[in-house]
């Protein structure tokens, strides 16, 4: 089964065809990122008209890159929820013309959902149950994913997500949006021990040990800095970065290792998505603290996989029409959706 994916929660308008929710036969992405880094972060109504101007082209070169016609396509999938809701409408309008012309079923998914299905994309053995972090620029959730389309939340953040504190913090240290990639870059090979000795971070409490919250991280990046710059002091931007980027995938990794022990022991699968899932120090941090645990190391996407795409969508959309969830032309879009 072919299924056309269409991706505008945010600011990348993306359209990919993906068969049988395992196989990528095309993954267009147009990022708006150079829009939007002129005012150091994404602008809802600029994101909204480029993902008006772009998506016809986005989904013709998806559709021209499997080496198939609309009409060869089995279903059209498309995030509806959540997101940025000037964006979605775009993404969902356009789905439901095309549903409602080509005369193919449609099928809404949650990004949230989508995220967690790119790893079906590249391992073909796995699959739920597993636990799964998803990291990105609106979100910081733990999940169970007890089946395809059957989730439930055990953790999420009560303040900021993972990636607006990569950014915020990253803003602050003087870089462009969006930042948690430069401050995986200068934070790269550092010794962690000099660092958070330089620049002692707090470790957050949170009621649910499970939930995380980074707003007061972030804080604490923004106050060294000003504290220094009032001082008149050279701030040592790499090894603030560094001591930065450890605590949060400390957090990250601590409170998912805590889960999995509780939800199910050293046999529960692990997965990590979202844009965050790229970082570096991320990635190795939990390999690394699961080999002590756990039977198997833990799932990451490649990194073109990690952020916003639509081939994701369309993986998920395949589950989620094995499981009878389409959706007729009274289909909306929602800014926040529970799982
Ligand atoms: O999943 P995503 O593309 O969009 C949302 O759904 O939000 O995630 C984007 C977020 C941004 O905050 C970006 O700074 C962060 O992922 N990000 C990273 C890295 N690459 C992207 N954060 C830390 N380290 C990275 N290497
Ligand atoms: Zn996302």
């Amino acid at each position: 089964m072919k299924i056309l994916g269409i991706e505008t929660s945010c600011d990348e308008t993306a359209a990919a065809v993906v068969e049988d929710g395992r196989k990528i036969l095309s993954n267009i992405i147009a990022s708006q990122i150079d829009a939007h880094k002129l005012y150091g972060g994404v602008v809802p109504e600029i994101a909204s008209r480029l993902h008006c101007e772009n998506i016809i082209g986005v989904c013709e070169e998806a559709l021209e890159k499997a080496g198939c016609k609309l009409d060869e396509v089995d279903a059209i999938a498309v995030t509806n929820a959540p997101g940025l809701i000037g964006a979605l409408l775009v993404g969902v309008n356009f789905a439901k013309g095309l549903a409602l012309a080509a005369g193919k079923p449609l099928i809404p998914v949650h990004h949230i959902k989508a995220h967690a299905a790119a790893n079906y994309l590249v391992y073909p053995d796995f699959a739920p149950p597993y636990l799964c972090l998803t990291v990105s620029g609106g979100h910081s959730q733990i999940m169970e994913v007890r089946s395809y389309t059957d989730f439930k939340v055990i953790g999420r953040s009560i303040d900021d997500a993972a990636g607006e504190a990569f950014d915020k913090a990253a803003r602050a240290l003087g870089f462009p949006y969006p930042g948690g990639v430069y401050i995986d870059r200068c934070a790269s090979g550092r010794n962690i021990l000099i660092d958070s000795k330089k620049y002692p971070l707090p470790f957050p409490k949170t009621p649910n040990p499970f939930d995380f919250s980074f707003s007061g991280l972030k804080t604490a990046v923004i106050n060294l800095i000003h504290n220094a710059e009032q001082r008149g002091e050279t701030l040592d931007k790499d090894s603030l970065a560094g001591s930065f980027q450890y605590t949060v995938c400390d957090i990250l990794v601590s409170k998912l290792i805590n889960a999995a022990l509780k939800y199910g022991g050293g046999s529960t699968q692990i997965a990590v998505t979202g844009g965050v899932a790229a970082n570096s120090c991320l990635r190795e941090m939990l390999t690394e603290r699961m080999r002590e645990h756990f039977e198997k190391a833990p799932f990451f996407p490649p990194l073109p996989l990690c952020g916003d795409n639509a081939a994701m969508v369309a993986a998920q959309g395949y589950y989620e029409f094995k499981a009878g969830n389409t959706a007729n032309m009274t289909l909306n879009a929602f800014a926040s959706f529970e799982l």
